[in-house]
């Protein structure tokens, strides 16, 4: 088929890629003429996707990459995988989806099948992007979802063996798009309404928001109680039924975990009714960067003065994405209790207006947020906190784990 894929980010790329694999011809249209000129070159700015996927990809000559939407020509089948963030205020702002489905609109020749990926609250395939293409375009397209599951830096779960959902406004839209699904995915589910996929990829990131809270929860009893929490959870993940582990951690970070549930919160609300787990949770995620230098301080002693390296400021490991990560929260209770902050992450070169730090190795002690396989700190001998103990690092101490 001939594909436009919209937004060339974590999800728009990955599935250009999957879908080229599956010998289709597809158009990477995305504004950043930067990316779109680093991709023509073979370069892949996102982990999962290497540069010789890329540069194989340019070579089949069934992948372009264009910051132009007129490029969309003859397509049959156009993915939307643009951002659906929260605006300053915290609330769901759909005002780039909403860019992209009028530019898409205005520039269809063709009747196509239009999918969306990016994850929005129900209803969002039909009330609005439909709605703003219709405006544009007078043709009868056919719409259908396809929320993304993608999870990256993840080497056991990819594109080809992660179930997708999909739905559609009508039968023939959705039976169409399980047909391209098909062909580069091993399982696809049809649903049996658009608004299904949409609310089942709210749910899964809602569940996850609400175990990460309720294990930082947890975690901060066991601490109190002097009871490993790590060894707790290992103990308890050899239940084979009805127990799924979580980790205690710094808070959440990226766009997908933080940012959903706040969609399902936003339209709960719109209905009169409340979200009291996601209002919960998003309580006490949001005070772990608090509760994470209060044990800092417990274990080592007052930071005034201190030279403080934090290691890992991306939101997770392996990742080098800072979106909404938790790291700048840390850094700044850092320097308000008067410590001399740097960082260091080997797969983020820039954050928050500055460079990356080489590894300070007089520093008076590390903080590891995130422990990227990368991270190398042989040669640092001060104390290093950890929020997940890791053995590699010299004089590690765990901080949410009582040892
Ligand atoms: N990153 C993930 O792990 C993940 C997983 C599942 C779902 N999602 C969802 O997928 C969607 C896309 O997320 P992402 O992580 O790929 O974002 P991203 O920021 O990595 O990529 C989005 C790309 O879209 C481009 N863009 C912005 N506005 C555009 C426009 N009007 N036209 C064309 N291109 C435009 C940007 O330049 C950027 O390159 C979001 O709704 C997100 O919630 C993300």
């Amino acid at each position: 088929m001939r594909v436009a894929v919209i937004g060339q980010g974590y999800v728009g790329l990955t599935i250009s890629m999957g879908a080229v694999r599956a010998d289709h011809h597809v158009v990477g249209i995305d504004l950043s003429e930067k990316l779109v000129r680093d991709l023509s070159s073979g370069k892949s700015h996102i982990e999962g996707i290497s540069d010789s996927d890329i540069s194989g990809a340019l070579g089949s000559g069934r992948y372009r990459p264009s910051a132009d939407y007129g490029s969309l020509g003859e397509s049959e089948l156009i993915v939307i995988a643009v951002p659906t963030p929260l605006d300053g205020g915290g609330k769901p702002d759909l005002e780039i989806l909403e860019s992209a489905a009028k530019a898409v609109g205005k520039s269809l020749k063709n009747r196509v099948l239009i999918v969306n990926e990016s994850t929005s609250h129900p209803g969002t395939l039909r009330n609005l992007i439909r709605p703003l293409i219709e405006a544009a375009s007078p043709l009868d397209h056919m719409y259908a979802i396809s929320p993304e599951r993608v999870d990256p830096g993840n080497e056991k779960f990819g594109t080809r063996n992660t179930p997708r959902i999909v739905g559609g406004l009508t039968d023939e839209a959705r039976d169409r798009a399980i047909e391209f699904y098909r062909s580069f995915c091993d399982e696809v589910v049809s649903a049996s309404l658009a608004e299904v996929a949409e609310a089942a990829k709210l749910l899964e990131n809602t569940f996850r928001f609400i175990n990460i809270g309720l294990v930082n929860e947890f975690t901060q009893i066991m601490n109190e109680m002097g009871i490993p929490a790590d060894e707790v959870i290992a103990a308890a993940r050899t239940k084979p039924y009805g127990f799924m582990p979580f980790h205690p951690n710094v808070g959440i970070g990226g766009h997908c975990i933080p940012v959903d549930p706040i969609y399902l919160q936003a339209k709960a609300k719109e209905l009169g009714l409340e979200s009291r787990y996601i209002a919960l949770s998003e309580e006490i995620n949001d005070e772990m960067p608090s509760y994470v230098v209060d044990r800092l301080i417990s274990l080592y002693g007052d930071l005034k003065g201190k030279k403080v390296q934090v290691f890992g400021v991306s939101y997770k490991a392996d990742v080098a994405d800072t979106r909404e990560t938790p790291a700048s929260a840390v850094l700044n209770i850092l320097k308000s209790k008067g410590a001399d902050v740097s960082w260091h992450d080997p797969l983020v070169k820039s954050w928050n207006g500055e460079e990356c730090s080489p590894v300070d190795k007089g520093a008076d002690l590390g903080l590891v947020l995130v422990a990227h396989k990368k991270l190398d700190l042989s040669g640092f001998t001060a104390p290093v906190f950890t929020i997940n103990p890791n053995p590699k690092f010299l004089n590690w101490r765990p901080l949410l784990s009582v040892r």
